[in-house]
């Protein structure tokens, strides 16, 4: 088995305006032929893609256009897109969209070179050995391009499939899933309306803040994520008020890839009890993480006074003269005052979120591997104060 942390990334991060245009480029550099060209209908139909299909047609290569991604991607879709991909004899990947676009294109990479359906290939326990995965090839070339700021799928090399025969959220991935590409353009983020703006960027600033002090954080994942903080802190709120303000987008796809990069921790509780939110009451990914982000923090601050503070103060909150617990606490109030100012909500009411759940979400994150990169593991009983906490009358 081996051991040490591992970093990784794309073999290349292009970053800047317009480079979507040099897509085609990009593929003949990599020997491709056939791209299996993986999006969502909506997308399909915009002028932004449209010139990625440009591009393509301009280096004469020919592609397969796939649309079948759902916001949950299932392993039966999986399935179905790596025979597609296969019968279609392509060789090259690329993901366009929000992580469950990107997630979709890497999972069928996945199966394209190892054996079995997708639901052979979900991986136990991965943030303890990334390197102990279920596949062992490496997928085919593949180039990401994300249309949101948030997911950091398009530089990491994990993915998140449904397994709908025993009905759970899995990872898939592992170092053989890492995209060859990333094409990281500012110009395709721009469509993006202010709520999924918010939502996908407060997910970004979780990862970060989450790597920062994760149990298997180190010294390359500290700086890009302590980066991130402050970059996210600086500019989500512009890019959710004026979807065309360009320097607002370009800085927050900029934070988005630090806070991706900075994952290679994976990430923690935050994560793992907001995951209980979306399936027991339908909550998005980004509205879960700014809800159990103040009562998550404040249980975490025994384990890490130093790097809170540090947070606090990326975050532009006023330490000075404080003692070190209040200044730590600081970093919960900015988390919820933050996700307020971009029009988040940071709690559940009991009228549409049943606290019966409570018990049962507390058992089921308490089984998630993001629960165990968290710097104070919580029992049950713990689990269950940190979820009746989010609830507004327990704040107010
Ligand atoms: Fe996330």
């Amino acid at each position: 088995m081996l051991t040490g942390n591992l970093f990784m990334g794309p073999e290349r991060m292009v970053f800047g305006r317009g480079v979507v245009h040099d897509t085609g480029t990009y593929v003949r550099q990599l020997g491709g032929e056939k791209v299996f060209l993986v999006t969502d209908k909506l997308l399909a139909g915009l002028d932004a893609f449209k010139v990625i299909i440009d591009s393509l047609e301009k280096e004469g290569l020919k592609y397969y256009l796939y649309t079948d991604c759902d916001v949950n991607p299932t392993d039966n879709q999986i399935d179905n897109g790596c025979r597609i991909y296969k019968k279609e004899g392509c060789d090259v990947i690329i993901g366009v969209g929000g992580g469950s676009n990107l997630d979709t294109a890497k999972s069928i990479g996945i199966i394209a070179t190892n054996p079995g359906s997708i639901r052979d290939n979900f991986v136990p326990n991965y943030v303890t050995n990334p390197y102990d995965t279920p596949n062992k090839n490496a997928i085919p070339p593949t180039i990401m391009i994300p249309t949101t700021a948030g997911t950091g799928s398009d530089v990491g090399c994990w993915t998140v499939v449904t397994n709908t025969a025993e009905n759970y959220k899995g990872f898939c991935g592992g170092w053989m899933c890492m995209p060859k590409v990333a094409l990281l353009d500012p110009e395709m983020t721009v469509s993006m309306p202010p709520k999924l703006t918010a939502a996908t960027g407060y997910d970004a600033l979780i990862h970060a803040f989450e790597a920062y002090y994760h149990r298997y954080k180190m010294p390359l994942t500290d700086m890009y994520a302590i980066s991130a903080i402050r970059r996210i802190f600086n500019y989500l709120g512009r890019a959710v008020a004026n979807g065309s303000d360009m320097e607002a987008r370009e800085q927050m796809l900029l934070g988005a890839t630090e806070a991706g990069l900075a994952m290679n921790t994976g990430c923690a509780l935050i994560h793992s009890s907001g995951l209980q939110l979306t399936s027991k009451f339908g909550l998005s990914h980004g509205e879960t993480l700014a809800i159990m982000a103040g009562p998550v923090i404040r249980f975490n601050t025994m384990a890490c006074v130093e790097r809170m503070i540090d947070v606090a103060r990326a975050m532009g909150e006023n330490v000075e003269g404080l003692g070190k617990l209040e200044a730590a606490d600081r970093a919960a109030v900015a988390m919820q005052k933050f996700a307020r100012s971009v029009g988040l909500l940071t709690t559940l009411n009991k009228k549409e979120h049943d606290p019966a759940k409570i018990k049962v979400m507390a058992e089921i994150a308490l089984q998630n591997d993001n629960t165990y990169g968290n710097p104070r593991i919580p029992k049950a009983e713990e689990l269950e104060t940190l979820y009746r906490q989010a609830y507004d009358d327990y704040q107010a």
